[in-house]
């Protein structure tokens, strides 16, 4: 039955859609400029998931969130975007990035009409539960790195993925968050965390909110341990900082290194959120670096002065 169904559901979309883009073809001919908001959900590079899904709870959060807003915010952000940046701001990249609808029409930064939408992680053709293109372990991590281009070469824009599974950082070893092995499904575990399926949540789900409920779940202490912790790692950022800002030579490999864990650890909920053992390591080895940062027999100027 639900084979079925499916079966004359799809048949009659692929034929609305050709059918649409046929009627189309002309009015997008004539027009090579920027799809108007009106006319992007029946674009011929717009994915048609809503046809069938837009009542559901998980569209009406992902309406919310903030990958439905990542095509916006990469057009009007500070930086100049190119086309490569869609590769992360906007799904059917890599499908339609070499096509033409109409050849007019290149699919490019003025073209695309998708946000982080529901193919970028869902595709209907796939074996993995919920239609998954990758395992949920793995969904995340291909956008959310560090080296993303998007704040200009070397500098940490985000780090929630290498601090969660603790890597990159100068000078100390690999510590991935004990939350690791303890969460098969990563970064989904606690962001898309939901008590009632059939619901449209505030946060969680497809709003991919993480909020600090969830941690009750397994800790029963965090609510007072973790604003310690907090107070621990801002008070070891404001020591690095300030070694850092009397540094005698910001070119040197001491600074560089130093900078980059204090970045990291900032770029990730501005205290190390993801992995607390890990911004604690990466932090005290900024410190240690500290004579050869700011020298060692310099008279004034005493780092950390204010
Ligand atoms: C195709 C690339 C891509 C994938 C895959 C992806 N994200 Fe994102 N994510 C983005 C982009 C781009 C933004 C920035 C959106 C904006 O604010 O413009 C973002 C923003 C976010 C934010 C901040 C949201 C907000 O409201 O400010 C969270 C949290 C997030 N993603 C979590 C996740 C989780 C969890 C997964 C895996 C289930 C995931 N993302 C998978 C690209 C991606
Ligand atoms: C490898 C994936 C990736 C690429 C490529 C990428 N970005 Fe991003 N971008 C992200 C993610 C993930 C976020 C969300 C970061 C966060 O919330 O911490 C983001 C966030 C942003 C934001 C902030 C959105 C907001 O909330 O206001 C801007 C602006 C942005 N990117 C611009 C760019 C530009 C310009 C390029 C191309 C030069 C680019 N990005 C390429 C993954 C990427
Ligand atoms: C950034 C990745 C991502 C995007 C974008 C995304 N999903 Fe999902 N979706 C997931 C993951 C991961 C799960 C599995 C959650 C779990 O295992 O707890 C899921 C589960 C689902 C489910 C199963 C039931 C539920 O609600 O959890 C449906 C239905 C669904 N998604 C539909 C959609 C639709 C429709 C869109 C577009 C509006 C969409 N998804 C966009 C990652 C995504
Ligand atoms: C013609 C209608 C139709 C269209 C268009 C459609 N779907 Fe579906 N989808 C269904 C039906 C019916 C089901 C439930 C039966 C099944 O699981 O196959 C489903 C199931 C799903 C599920 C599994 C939900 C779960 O509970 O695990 C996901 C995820 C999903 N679709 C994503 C998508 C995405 C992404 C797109 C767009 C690229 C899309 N769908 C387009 C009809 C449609
Ligand atoms: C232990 C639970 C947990 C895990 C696992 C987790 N996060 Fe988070 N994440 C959070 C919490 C809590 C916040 C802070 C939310 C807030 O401030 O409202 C957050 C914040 C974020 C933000 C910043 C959102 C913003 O508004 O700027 C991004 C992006 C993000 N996480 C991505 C990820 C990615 C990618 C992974 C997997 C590599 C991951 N998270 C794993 C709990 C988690
Ligand atoms: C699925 C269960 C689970 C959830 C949900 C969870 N944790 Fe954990 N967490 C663990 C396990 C298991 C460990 C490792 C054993 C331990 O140290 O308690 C751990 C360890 C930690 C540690 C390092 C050990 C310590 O106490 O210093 C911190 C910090 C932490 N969790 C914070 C959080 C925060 C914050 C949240 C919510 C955003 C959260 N956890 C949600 C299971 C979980």
């Amino acid at each position: 039955m639900k084979h079925a169904f499916l079966f004359l559901s799809i048949a009659s979309a692929i034929t609305a859609v050709v059918l649409f883009s046929m009627t189309n073809l002309q009015a997008d001919e004539a027009d090579i400029e920027a799809p108007s908001i009106e006319s992007e959900k029946e674009h011929p590079f717009a994915e048609k998931c809503y046809k069938c899904h837009a009542t559901e709870p998980a569209h009406q959060e992902w309406l919310h969130s903030g990958h439905s807003k990542a095509l916006v915010n990469l057009r009007h952000g500070d930086e100049p975007a190119r086309d490569s940046c869609l590769s992360c701001h906007s799904s059917g990249y890599s499908s339609l990035i070499n096509q033409a609808w109409p050849k007019e029409q290149p699919f490019n930064l003025e073209t695309a009409v998708n946000a982080v939408a529901c193919s970028t992680c869902h595709a209907h053709g796939s074996k993995l539960e919920h239609y998954l293109v990758k395992p949920a372990k793995k969904l995340c991590v291909t956008c959310h790195t560090m080296d993303c281009g998007c704040a200009g070469a070397g500098i940490i824009h985000q780090s929630q993925s290498e601090m969660f599974l603790g890597r990159e950082g100068a000078g100390v070893r690999r510590k991935p968050s004990p939350h690791v092995k303890a969460m098969k499904k990563r970064c989904v575990t606690c962001h898309m965390d939901k008590k009632d399926p059939e619901a449209v949540a505030q946060h969680g789900g497809h709003t991919f909110i993480a909020d600090f409920s969830v941690c009750a779940d397994c800790h029963d202490d965090m609510d007072t341990k973790l604003p310690k912790y907090r107070k621990e790692i801002e008070a070891k950022m404001e020591a690095v900082k300030a070694i850092l800002d009397n540094a005698i030579d910001p070119s040197s490999d001491a600074y560089t290194d130093a900078k980059k864990n204090y970045d990291m650890v900032k770029g990730d909920g501005g205290y190390g959120l993801h992995n607390i053992p890990y911004a604690r390591m990466l932090l005290d080895y900024s410190l240690s670096l500290k004579p050869q940062i700011v020298g060692t027999a310099s008279e004034e100027a005493p780092a950390g002065g204010e």
